[in-house]
């Protein structure tokens, strides 16, 4: 069905993540977009001509798309609460899948889905997308060469400030629970879960609190106020790996932090730190040869890190080899993380992760 090695996609969810899967298909040159579906018909309009979707390739209902044989795969850009339904309709239909972070709404969802999936497999990526930064890339091949020895704990923060009382954000699905599961959590966590995951393993237990800094929002449908039920931060200590203790703060009310997510690994022999907003530089704190004590060196990432999400998608789905891709299992794993997280914080003690 793929023709001329182009992989022709669906995409379901024309809201703001989209863009930036549109933008990057129209980068690449082995996927294209072959069909799109919203519920809201003046997106999909919008969304359609922009992308030139012919209106018969124009979904209200993702099962349809899903179904289709004119889609080869299908990238999946929803709700959270809507996740585990898109991934359960592409196993039904064996239609390979990106599916947007985090993995479900809750570990019931994941279990249901994993027991799915593992009778039914299909090649299935997740949007932990930061794992594919330039200098993320580049600090795991230093790490495999074991450049700063063994790490022995690891510092990673995922700070934004909308949230803030300062910019009186309105209220919308990300503060509403049976949309969203979690907040800053399942938002900006699941991102700081893989990247720890991806570095220094699996983890095997954490202590968590989370606080809720903005009660009540304003709707901007009714212009009353509504509940917030979410996390607006959370933090935890873990321990992961061969025993690397971490120590974890993400955040929606960090005035002064954009879109800061960052990791800093300290091994004996020396220490990394990398920054999605500084994508191609990392900062590497390690003694050559010719140094008496270690010095910090900002190097700039080679071009050859430069591999992105979707192009490994694309070479997923043509069964080229890829490598340390988010896969099926690093969603449900993350998912597992989450649940244990909110389960410490409700709790108050260190739990295990299994
Ligand atoms: N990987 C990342 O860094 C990253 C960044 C932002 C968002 N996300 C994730 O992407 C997802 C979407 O976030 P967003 O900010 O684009 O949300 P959004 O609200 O802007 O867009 C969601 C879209 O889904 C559509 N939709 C709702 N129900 C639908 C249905 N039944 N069928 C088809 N379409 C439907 C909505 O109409 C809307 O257009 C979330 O899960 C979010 O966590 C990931």
């Amino acid at each position: 069905m793929i023709s001329n090695k182009v992989v022709t996609v669906g995409v379901i969810g024309l809201g703001g993540m989209s863009n930036f899967y549109l933008r990057n298909i129209s980068k690449i040159d082995s996927i294209q977009v072959g069909a799109i579906c919203d519920i809201n018909q003046d997106l999909l309009s919008k969304i359609g001509e922009q992308e030139g979707v012919s209106q018969e390739k124009r979904f209200n209902n993702m099962e349809e798309i899903i179904a289709s044989p004119d889609v080869d795969a299908i990238i999946s850009v929803v709700p959270n609460n809507l996740h585990a339904k898109v991934l359960e309709l592409c196993i039904l239909h064996q239609k390979p899948i990106m599916s947007e972070k985090p993995f479900t709404m809750d570990l019931e969802e994941a279990e249901n889905l994993n027991l799915l999936y593992e009778k039914n497999p299909i090649p299935c990526m997740i949007g932990f997308i930061h794992r594919y930064t330039p200098a993320f890339q580049y600090a795991k091949k230093l790490l495999d060469e074991n450049t700063i020895g063994q790490i022995r704990h690891i510092d990673v923060r995922y700070q934004q400030s909308f949230g803030a009382p300062l910019f009186n954000f309105p209220y919308l699905w990300r503060f509403n629970k049976a949309v969203t599961g979690t907040g800053a959590l399942g938002d900006l966590g699941a991102h700081m879960i893989d990247s720890a995951r991806f570095f220094a393993g699996e983890f095997h237990s954490v202590s968590a609190l989370m606080k809720t800094f903005v009660e009540k929002r304003i709707d901007p449908l009714t212009g009353e106020e509504r509940q917030v039920e979410v996390d607006d931060f959370t933090s935890f200590q873990a321990v992961l790996g061969k025993g690397v203790a971490g120590n974890f703060v993400t955040t929606r009310n960090a005035i002064g932090s954009s879109n800061q997510h960052e990791v800093t690994l300290y091994g004996d022999y020396g220490t990394l730190h990398v920054n999605i907003e500084r994508p191609n530089e990392i900062d590497i704190f390690v003694k050559s040869e010719s140094e008496e004590k270690p010095v910090l060196k900002t190097e700039k990432v080679p071009e050859i890190y430069n591999k992105t999400l979707l192009s490994d998608f694309a070479q997923l789905i043509l069964n080229n080899k890829t490598l340390d891709i988010p896969t099926f299992y690093d969603g449900y794993k993350n998912q597992k993380v989450i649940d244990r997280i909110i389960y410490s914080a409700e709790n108050g003690r260190f739990v295990k992760v299994d």
